[in-house]
Formats: C-alpha cells, sequence, structure tokens
C-alpha cells in the first residue's frame, strides 16, 4: 500500500505538472463535443463520438465474432491496439472508451504510443468495476493501475462501471476490503452505502487531480438519486446501454432525469450490438416473429435511410446525437470507423418527424446479460 500510495502522489504531482503546461481552454472543441458539468473540470469538452475497446459478455466468456476482451484471450490485444491506431490516424477520431474489466489497456495504450499523437489529444474514458471490486481504496487502487496500463498520468474521465458488487453476468464476485461493499460481511454490507463509498473516492481522484471528470455507468434513476439525496457532488456523466429499440423502455426517462441534472448521457452498444444480438429474439422457448434480424436492418431505420442517403449506423447515430445523447460504438473496420465520425464531418439533419419515427420503433430486447439486457417487451413478447 505504501508503495502504491507514493506512485499516487507522484502521478498527481505530475499529472498537475503536465496539465498546466499543456491543457487548453479550447481541448476537443475542434470536433463535436459536448461540455460536461457536475464533477468535471471547468471548460472541459467530451467529443460526442468515441471508439467502444470494449466488450463485457456473460460470465466474461468473448460473445462475439471478433476475440472480445470481455476475458483475457488471446489474440484480443493486437485487435483492440489496431482498431486504436486506426481510429486516431486514419478516421481521425478522439476518444476512446476504455475499461479496467476490458484487460487490454496495455494495448490500448500501444496504439496511442503507434499513432504518434500526443496524449494531450487523445480523450480517454476509463471504467473501475465490476470485475474488479468497488470500494473506496479499491477505486483508488484500480486508478493507479489504470494509469500504469495506459501509461499515462491522468484519465480524461473515469466512470463507476456498475453500481453494484453482483454484477448478474458474473459467476465471481470480487472481494472487497470495503466494509461497505464486503459480500461476505452481512453486518456491513449494503449496496447503497458502497455505491456512495466509492464515489467519495471518485472525488477524490477528482479534487487531487488524476481524473478531470467522474461519472458512473449503467445506473438507474434511483442510483443518481441516492448521490443527490447524499448532498455529493453529481456525475458528470451516464453511461448506459442505449439505442432505438430501448428507448421507450426506460432510456426516455432516465435521460430527462439526466438532462435536468446536467449529467450527460452516453451510449454505449449504439447499434444494437449487430454481431451478437440475436434478432428474432428467443424467449422463454418462443421464437419471436416479425421482427428484424438486426437494428441495421430495421425497415423503418433502412427507409430513412435511403431518404438521407446515409447508412442505417449514420441514421441511428445521428439520432442519438439530435438527442443529445453522446455515444461510442465499436469498430475494427477503418470505413466503418470514418462513417460513423462523418455524420459531424458532413452534418445532415433528421426531421422531428424522422426522429419521432425512430424513437417509436417497437421492439423486444433480449440479450445474454440477464439484467442489463433483460427481455424488456415493448410490443412483441407474449
Ligand atoms: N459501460 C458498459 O457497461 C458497457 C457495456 C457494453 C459496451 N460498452 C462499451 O460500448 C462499446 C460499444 O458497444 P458494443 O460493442 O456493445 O456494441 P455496438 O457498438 O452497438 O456494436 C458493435 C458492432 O457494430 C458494428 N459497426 C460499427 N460501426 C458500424 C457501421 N458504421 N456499419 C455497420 N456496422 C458497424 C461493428 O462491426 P465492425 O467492427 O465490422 O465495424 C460491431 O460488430 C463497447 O466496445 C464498450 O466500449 C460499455
Ligand atoms: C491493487 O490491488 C491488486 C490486487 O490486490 C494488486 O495486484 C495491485 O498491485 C494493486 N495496485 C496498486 C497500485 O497498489
Ligand atoms: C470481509 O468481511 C469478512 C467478515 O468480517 C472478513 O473475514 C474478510 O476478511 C473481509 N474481506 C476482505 C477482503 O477484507
Ligand atoms: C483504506 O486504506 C487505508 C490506508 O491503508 C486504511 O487506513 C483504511 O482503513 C482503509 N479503508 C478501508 C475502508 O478499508
Ligand atoms: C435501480 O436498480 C436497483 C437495483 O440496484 C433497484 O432496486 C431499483 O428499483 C432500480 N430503480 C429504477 C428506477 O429502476
Ligand atoms: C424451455 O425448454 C427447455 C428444454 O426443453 C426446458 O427445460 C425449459 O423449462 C423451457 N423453458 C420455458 C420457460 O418454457
Ligand atoms: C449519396 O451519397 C453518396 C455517398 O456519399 C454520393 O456519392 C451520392 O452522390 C449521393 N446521392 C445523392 C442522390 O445525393
Ligand atoms: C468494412 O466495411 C465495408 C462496408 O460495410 C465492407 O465493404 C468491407 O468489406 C469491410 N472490411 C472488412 C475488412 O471487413
Amino acid at each position: 500500500m505504501k508503495q502504491s500510495l507514493l506512485f499516487f502522489l507522484f502521478a498527481c504531482v505530475l499529472t498537475l505538472a503536465l496539465r498546466t503546461s499543456t491543457a487548453t481552454p479550447s481541448l476537443f472543441t475542434n470536433v463535436h463535443s459536448f461540455p460536461l458539468f457536475n464533477s468535471a473540470e471547468t471548460g472541459l469538452h467530451m467529443p460526442a463520438l468515441g471508439l467502444g475497446t470494449g466488450f463485457y459478455g456473460e460470465q466474461n466468456v468473448p460473445y462475439s465474432t471478433y476475440p472480445e476482451c470481455g476475458a483475457e484471450p488471446p489474440g484480443c490485444g493486437p485487435n483492440t491496439q489496431k482498431a486504436v491506431y486506426t481510429w486516431l490516424t486514419k478516421a481521425g477520431g478522439l476518444r476512446l472508451d476504455c475499461a479496467n474489466s476490458y484487460y487490454n489497456q496495455r494495448f490500448v495504450a500501444q496504439g496511442i504510443h503507434q499513432s504518434l499523437i500526443d496524449r494531450s489529444e487523445v480523450f480517454i474514458l476509463s471504467k473501475v468495476g465490476p470485475t474488479f471490486p468497488l470500494g473506496y481504496n479499491e477505486t483508488i487502487n484500480q486508478t493507479l493501475d489504470i494509469l500504469q496500463e495506459l501509461q499515462t498520468t491522468w484519465i480524461d474521465l473515469l466512470l463507476v462501471h456498475w453500481p453494484t458488487m453482483k454484477h448478474p453476468g458474473q459467476s465471481d464476485v470480487p472481494k472487497s476490503s470495503d466494509p461497505a461493499c464486503n459480500t461476505t460481511s452481512p453486518l456491513t454490507y449494503n449496496e447503497k452505502d458502497c455505491r456512495l463509498s466509492t464515489w467519495s473516492a471518485m472525488i477524490l481522484l477528482f479534487e487531487l487531480g488524476i481524473v478531470r471528470s467522474i461519472g458512473v455507468s449503467n445506473y438507474n434513476i434511483t442510483h443518481l438519486q441516492e448521490m443527490i439525496d447524499a448532498n455529493l457532488p453529481l456525475p458528470s456523466v451516464n453511461q448506459v446501454s442505449f439505442n432505438p429499440y430501448n428507448y421507450r423502455t426506460g432510456r426516455a426517462d432516465l435521460q430527462e432525469f439526466c438532462q435536468n441534472n446536467h449529467i450527460q448521457l452516453v451510449a454505449y452498444s449504439p447499434l444494437g450490438v449487430p454481431d451478437v444480438h440475436p434478432y428474432p429474439v428467443t424467449y422463454q422457448n418462443k421464437t419471436l416473429t416479425g421482427m428484424s434480424p438486426t437494428l441495421l436492418q430495421d425497415p423503418v431505420i433502412s427507409s430513412i435511410a435511403k431518404f438521407y442517403n446515409r447508412t442505417e449506423a449514420q441514421i441511428i447515430l445521428r439520432w442519438m446525437h439530435q438527442l443529445g445523447v453522446a455515444s461510442n460504438p465499436r469498430s475494427m473496420n477503418e470505413t466503418h470507423m470514418k462513417e460513423n465520425l462523418d455524420i459531424f464531418a458532413n452534418p445532415f439533419t433528421i426531421n422531428d418527424n424522422d426522429m419521432m419515427r425512430i424513437a417509436n420503433l417497437a421492439q423486444d430486447t433480449c440479450d445474454v446479460d440477464p439484467d442489463w439486457y433483460e427481455c424488456v417487451g415493448n410490443g412483441n413478447l407474449p
């Protein structure tokens, strides 16, 4: 612990020194970006579109055709490095969506290094948990590890990845020494106290200048309200799964709540994970018919894409952007990366009627994650 504390203090001093010499208020404003509020440095902007660098799978089993980084599979790292390199140098992307739980941050660092782009020009988002424990000391410990893995002295935006210790897709519950997060200590373990204790450590990291802004992920209105009730500084960002198929099943309310509290919403799985989401879905042994194979093949999205002469992915990402939601699609494909960023380089406006048509798409969303991608029937479930 002593050694890590020393490194911690060293990193803080270095961060402050580096920042006073390189930070400019206009950082990240040359691309479409959202200003961050609440627990963020004044004037900090987050690029609206980032690159997803990870995938979270049931019991950490990679479930894509790509060797995803949900565990520590060999092969996942080099793909990450290549995607990061391509994103930064070929597509002109700026933000990277990372996490401790993706087990590939060393390769993200190598991709940045290979790009020859200055660290200060890349917006790095990372996350603590959920295959690593929540808790006060645990959050600080993980952040130090993240700094080392990403070969950096600061993180632009750090999120608490998951609101609970017992992540539903995970067989092992990580061990925490924080009494509030210690699941084997029934007298002291309390999920709400654990969230607030974890958040206090996040605030410390922010105050020390080691992270430029802090936020949460997968938090619902109850979790956010706890922070308001505890009078704690609020997160700048909440990252949740967000796409046209789940907009009407909870996300619209969450977005309104976040907007009212200056919490920027960030969409993960913005394209509905077309490589793994099986549509039509099977739910309780019934195959639900009459649905699109993937969100990218939805007939309404396709007809709107034709009308605006854009791709389906561009329609979805532009729709989100017009709603004020940031996103970070994952891609290994340079053409797709450029296409995704092109909604800013060659902007277009989806009209109100089409915005509504997309928002009102009915689809039953199911996925391998029993909690987050649970079947949330909004139309066709039996
Ligand atoms: N906070 C959390 O709990 C959490 C959970 C899940 C994910 N995430 C983050 O969010 C990121 C993205 O989410 P996701 O990976 O679940 O799903 P996603 O971004 O919705 O889907 C990724 C898939 O979309 C394809 N794609 C991307 N751009 C495309 C385009 N323009 N045209 C056609 N296909 C396109 C990719 O294929 P190609 O490679 O062929 O382009 C890939 O197969 C993750 O990488 C991760 O960083 C966070
Ligand atoms: C954090 O804890 C893990 C597991 O105990 C350990 O391997 C790692 O070295 C610690 N990191 C720091 C910076 O103390
Ligand atoms: C969790 O609490 C139990 C019971 O008090 C204790 O034996 C155990 O050491 C604690 N776990 C950690 C990681 O500190
Ligand atoms: C965190 O670590 C410090 C320093 O080692 C220790 O004094 C404190 O009791 C720890 N807090 C928790 C909640 O474990
Ligand atoms: C948020 O999730 C918690 C479980 O962590 C649950 O008890 C609560 O009802 C949820 N709140 C909302 C508004 O969905
Ligand atoms: C689905 O089918 C399996 C195998 O036939 C059976 O064990 C299970 O109980 C069924 N589930 C439901 C919800 O009907
Ligand atoms: C549609 O977009 C493509 C690719 O950007 C372009 O080459 C083509 O000229 C456009 N067609 C029309 C009718 O605008
Ligand atoms: C990238 O995507 C484009 C457009 O969808 C496709 O034509 C191309 O084959 C893809 N490249 C690879 C390497 O998959």
